[in-house]
């Protein structure tokens, strides 16, 4: 099976982690492997070589090189590029998909998914291309014409997460790429493959259309490399998303070289029931945001406040619907299949090490709790705790896997306070039909979160919106909306047409 996957993507030749550009994957064999590995039954799917510190600075030279041809070539012309990665992409879909819930667990749809996102973001960037607007300002001195205008800004570096092994990378490099810069790429070490047969398809698409290299790629077996990247000047903005913990660090370095950052960090996102709620959209909601990909999204859903009134009765719903679900548990990569595995076996331990704090906090397993130690992989069971409180320090925290605290409320305003009581600040959303709440919930004074929905969950963004959070989730947006400017450097310019020269602000200078 897993062989199959590999070859309908032409990765069951020898491998190379590194893409040099102009053709040429590196072949050297002495910086370590990473070993991908199944995560559904422990097994390497294959070994792939790391990059070595020289190969860095090839890869380096090469796309600075590249970056003064692109940074000229006209912005539709770069749309043209991202179009043919966009066709590549859709025709390749099903077995990248594939490759996507094998290597990095999640269920195959959830992989076709993922791969849409790639092909909807590379057309939203086809139309951005020929819309990257400035404004015009009226000068206050006569004979004066203002204007802003966006340059490209140069290379970017772009470091990926394992659980959206593609469709982040594709956020971030098609509206990078109409922008005029060269992306070079640090995925995660549990996802190279993914991250190669990407590359694969884009490059290829890219030379039959007569472009050249946009796309690099480099693979770390340690960190050593990956932290040269975040202190690399050479690179003027670096995309990270993954941890807090980790974001945090490379936001400080790349701070300190005066670099600009992009961090996507971590969520704990909440559901707000109100007494209003309709069950028939909340729960699939919440069930979706709980479970889906076993709960290893940064928008999952990972607290649930409940109005006092119906608490009893979401619970029991709850619990019969993750007992429905339990019978669904197995390979992503069958189309039966609703959870797939844990990415790690060290997630596994992170889940059984939350749910021991919980029980020592005095939460209820009311569902789930347990690792699927019968089988293979990295299996649990999706889990439901009450009796917590919001401010238990394992409720704080961002576990990265199927674990729900439903916690009841009695009034808006507090159901408001407590999602807000957490560090992080990416995704929530309320369930109601009163139209008050819904607009309070919106309003200045409502949600603290880069998202925030009403009747709809908190995870599965569109990518036609700004996508990120505030507080310790990092503050960056990416995807859609005006995300573009990011990857541009602004300038302001001021043309004088007159035979004068006034200074600003009535200034007399006469010598
Ligand atoms: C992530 O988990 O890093 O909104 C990104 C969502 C997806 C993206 C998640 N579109 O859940």
């Amino acid at each position: 099976m897993s062989h199959a996957i590999l070859k309908s993507l032409g990765l069951d030749q020898t491998l190379s982690g590194t893409y040099l550009g102009q053709g040429e994957w590196s072949a050297t064999t002495d910086a370590g492997t990473l070993q991908p590995t199944n995560p559904a039954t422990g097994e390497v799917i294959a070994s792939v070589p790391a990059t070595s510190a020289a190969d860095y600075e090839k890869l380096i030279a090469r796309a600075q090189a590249a970056f003064k041809i692109w940074r000229t070539t006209p912005a539709p012309q770069r749309g043209e590029a991202v179009r043919l990665c966009g066709e590549a992409l859709r025709k390749h879909k099903d077995a990248l998909g594939s490759l996507v819930a094998l290597e990095m667990g999640k269920i195959k749809p959830e992989g076709d998914g993922e791969v849409q996102e790639m092909i909807d973001i590379a057309d939203f960037a086809v139309g951005q291309s020929r819309m990257l607007y400035g404004y015009t300002m009226h000068s206050e001195r006569p004979g004066h014409r203002m204007y802003d205008q966006y340059h490209p800004l140069g290379l970017v570096g772009i470091i990926s997460a394992f659980n959206f092994p593609v469709a982040v990378w594709a956020w971030n490099a098609m509206l990078a790429t109409i922008a005029g810069d060269i992306c070079i790429w640090k995925p995660s070490p549990k996802t190279p493959l993914s991250a190669i047969a990407t590359i694969r398809i884009c490059n290829e698409a890219l030379k039959d259309g007569g472009f050249p290299d946009l796309f690099f790629l480099f693979n770390d077996a340690g960190s050593e490399l990956a932290q040269k990247f975040v202190d690399d000047k050479r690179i003027p903005l670096i995309s990270f998303t993954g941890s807090t913990k980790v974001g945090r660090m490379v936001g400080e370095r790349v701070a300190k070289r005066m670099g600009r950052s992009l961090l996507e960090l971590g969520g704990n996102n909440a559901i707000i029931l109100d007494e209003s709620a309709e069950l028939k959209l909340a729960i699939p909601a919440i069930v979706f945001g709980a479970v889906g990909t076993a709960g290893q999204r940064c928008t999952s859903t990972r607290r649930l406040f409940v109005h006092e009134s119906i608490h009893d009765t979401v619970v029991d719903t709850l619990v019969k619907a993750y007992s429905q679900v339990e019978g669904k548990i197995g390979d992503p990569t069958l189309a039966t299949t609703l959870m797939g595995p844990l990415n790690s076996p060290d997630a596994v331990q992170a889940y059984l090490a939350a749910i021991e704090k919980a029980k020592a906090a005095g939460g209820n397993v009311r569902s789930g709790g347990k690792a699927l130690t019968d089988r293979k992989g990295n299996f649990v069971l999706p889990t439901i705790i009450t009796g917590l409180k919001n401010d238990d320090e394992v409720v704080q925290t961002e576990t990265f896997a199927p674990i729900l605290y439903v916690m009841p409320f009695k009034t808006l305003d507090e159901a408001i306070e407590l999602q807000n009581s957490v560090p992080q600040g990416l995704s929530a959303a309320i369930f109601t039909q009163n139209l008050k709440a819904a607009e309070q919930y919106l309003s200045a004074a409502g949600s603290d979160c880069g998202i925030a929905n009403v009747n709809i969950g908190t995870s599965g963004a569109e990518i036609g919106g700004a996508f990120g959070g505030e507080k310790d989730t990092g503050g960056g947006r990416e995807s859609g909306s005006d995300a573009w400017k990011v990857y541009m450097r602004r300038q302001t310019n001021t043309i004088n047409y007159s035979d004068a020269l006034p200074l600003a602000q009535g200034i007399k200078f006469e010598f």
